[in-house]
């Protein structure tokens, strides 16, 4: 059984007020920041799977491998016929090879905030995973959302890869980790991908590409405020700035103003000194250790953890 569709749990228009409401809240705050939500627009996402792909970027093949050599362990935690459900499931790469070794899964639901992304990928998810019955959902997994009544009583099992929740502050990580608890229910699964702490210098490398496609994908971020909310951001004037904020556990992307320059964003005047910055990203980094106390924090017992070493897949229960 499947069905033909992206299901928008959340209204489009909202979500774009909710940009331009966003992007001036935090332009006009000091320091300046943007959330990393909005780099998924359909140019950022495919940047993104750039970025998967560069030497450098070890957390997607890393993430792989474990997935790969681990799948059939992973899937025997599953209880049968179970509803997958993927937190910012991008391209799916991750979830097929989950559900190629969970024969028993009953339905997958990918919910991401990068609509058209994963309107493009349905076609292929439904040629590859015929026997499934797919329900991806637009959302934004920090807000409310409605897991869809049909699938109310399979027992479900949450999926959260790529590292994304290394981009959420610790306290959103354990919020969220608590909001999703209730949402997947009592006993329930949650595999979590999350990036080690290790040497500085393979993280600098991991956020500063020789071929510039992390600087692309940071500066996208004025792309699409010049698309959608009118904005005049010249992109010669803004560089990206990536570093290891080691007392943090964290990786930093900015945009830095290379001059003082005045842009306008949704008809609001923005004044930016020489070297300010807005900060886009954070992505922090975990030991085993710290992020198993995160999740005991939030509710979850860890159970299990795959490992090759440099990435961590962390399985949690209810
Ligand atoms: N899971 C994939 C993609 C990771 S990139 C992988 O491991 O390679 C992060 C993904 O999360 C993107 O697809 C992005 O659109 C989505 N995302 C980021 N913030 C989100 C939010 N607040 N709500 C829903 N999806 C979000
Ligand atoms: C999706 N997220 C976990 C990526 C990360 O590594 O924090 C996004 C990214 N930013 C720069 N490169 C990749």
């Amino acid at each position: 059984m499947n069905i033909r569709g992206v299901f928008k749990a959340a209204p489009l228009v909202g979500a774009d007020e909710s940009f331009a409401a966003d992007a001036i809240a935090g332009l006009t705050a000091r320091p300046k920041t943007l959330a990393p939500k909005y780099f998924y627009d359909l140019a950022g996402s495919a940047l993104f799977e750039r970025i998967t792909e560069l030497p450098e970027y070890y957390p997607t093949r890393c993430e792989i491998a474990i997935l790969r050599d681990h799948a059939a362990a992973m899937a025997s935690m599953f209880p049968p016929g179970a509803a997958l459900v993927e937190f910012g499931s991008g391209s799916s790469r991750k979830a097929r090879i989950l559900l190629g070794a969970a024969a028993t899964v009953a339905a997958y639901i990918p919910v991401d905030i990068s609509g058209d992304f994963l309107q493009q990928d349905l076609t292929q998810l439904e040629r590859d995973l015929p026997r499934l019955f797919v329900h991806p959902l637009v959302a934004d997994f920090t807000k409310p959302y409605a897991i869809p009544a049909e699938l109310a009583t399979l027992p479900r099992v949450g999926f959260f890869p790529g590292s994304t929740i290394g981009n959420f502050e610790p306290a959103e990580a354990s919020a969220f980790l608590r909001h999703s608890g209730d949402m997947l229910g009592a006993d329930a699964l949650l595999l979590v991908g999350i990036d080690l702490v290790k040497d500085e210098a393979t993280l600098y490398r991991a956020y500063n590409d020789a071929q510039g496609v992390t600087a692309k994908f940071n500066l996208n971020l004025l792309v699409r405020m010049n698309r959608e909310l009118g904005a005049d951001f010249d992109l010669a004037a803004f560089e990206h700035r990536a570093f290891f904020n080691a007392a943090q556990s964290r990786i930093e992307m900015h945009l830095v103003s290379t001059k003082p320059q005045r842009v306008r964003v949704n008809g609001i005047e923005i004044g930016f000194g020489r070297d300010e910055t807005i900060h886009t990203e954070n992505s922090y980094k975990y030991s085993v250790e710290s992020f198993q106390a995160l999740a005991r924090g939030a509710g979850w017992t860890p159970v299990k953890v795959f490992s090759d070493g440099l990435f961590a897949v962390h399985a949690l229960r209810r």
